[in-house]
């Protein structure tokens, strides 16, 4: 049984693979492979370990409908045909709950570069403009008792709000499908309408899965709902915000500022007007890059590949329906 894997994963997973008796080929070059290299390295392979991985439609599917399993080292699956997968018995895992304290930490991060305009700070000192000269300049603002909006509050989120009630006695605001009751005895956070949460909230942090429903959610009409003085994280999915509107809203200060794990298109152009702003912190997705969680996914990801070419159910299946046919 032979692994294809598109990209370097920590030494974890070739341990687990050779431990398995599965061997595997590792696309180690740059520049990374396109879809049609994707697909004929796969043709020689009974199972794919993708990393991030473009193109995986209808087409790669049927192209290699003979994969007894593809495993993403992702907790997302957005970017995938998972119904044309389970059409062709092809299970699918994802690696979840492994990346929500690093993914919650980068929202952290960001509403405080954010609101404490750190970066600005940080590049005045490289244009020789080290300190502030009257103490009404270059201020940020406080989280202690304001208020976070959390648009999706699944497992990223939550531990995002927890972190932010404890710390510093946020209030949680939460735009959900579901309720979440542990949520709201856990730190009192309150289920509101989307445009409630945009009217109260000092902080709104985007944790929902791209969906058709929530591609371009974002967009100059929502920011017009947001306090002048708020502002917009998004560590979830370049396509829930409207990029050109963002930046339309951060030039006229219809909000205060943003930061940003996650862009659309990715990677961002170097050119992006995003990078020169003052109010806007952004970062190359690096919501799950610590040693920790990538350590984690691989476990998870080789776990699926291990299970798939066994012949046995995926411990975590993004299309547990394919074990119905
Ligand atoms: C995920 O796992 O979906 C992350 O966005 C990738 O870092």
């Amino acid at each position: 049984m032979k692994v294809f894997i598109n990209k370097i994963i920590p030494e974890l997973g070739y341990r687990m693979l050779k431990e398995a008796g599965i061997s595997y080929t590792v696309w180690k070059e740059k520049p990374i492979l396109d879809r049609g290299q994707a697909i004929q390295f796969c043709k020689g392979h009974d199972a794919f370990l993708s990393a991030g991985q473009a193109g995986l439609d209808a087409d790669f599917f049927e192209q290699c409908k003979h994969l007894k399993v593809v495993a993403l080292h992702s907790v997302g699956f957005d970017s995938v045909d998972i119904a044309a997968a389970t059409e062709r018995g092809i299970p699918v895992g994802n690696t979840p709950n492994v990346l929500n304290k690093a993914t919650s930490e980068t929202a952290l991060l960001l509403m405080l570069t954010v609101a404490r305009r750190a970066l600005y700070h940080h590049k005045r000192i490289k244009k020789g403009q080290w300190g502030i000269a009257q103490p009404t300049e270059g201020l940020g603002f406080d989280l202690a008792g304001k208020t976070l909006g959390i648009v999706g509050l699944g497992r990223i989120g939550a531990e995002l709000a927890a972190i932010c009630h404890r710390s510093w006695g946020m209030n949680i605001l939460y735009h959900n499908r579901s309720s979440n009751p542990e949520a709201e005895k856990a730190f009192g956070a309150r289920k509101v309408s989307l445009d409630a949460l945009l009217q109260q909230s000092d902080v709104v942090s985007v944790h929902t899965a791209l969906t058709e429903q929530t591609r371009g959610m974002f967009g100059m009409e929502q920011f017009k709902k947001m306090k002048p003085s708020a502002i917009f994280i998004n560590t979830a999915r370049g396509g829930v915000h409207r990029e050109d509107e963002l930046i339309a809203a951060l030039e006229q200060k219809v909000i205060w500022g943003a930061g940003i794990d996650v862009t659309n298109p990715e990677p961002m152009k170097p050119d992006n007007p995003l990078l020169d702003m003052d109010n806007a912190v952004v970062f190359p997705h690096i919501g799950s890059a610590t040693k920790e969680t990538r350590d984690e996914m691989t476990r998870c990801a080789v776990e699926n590949i291990i299970a798939g070419l066994k012949g046995e159910r995926i411990p975590y299946p993004v299309n547990p329906e394919v074990y119905q046919k």
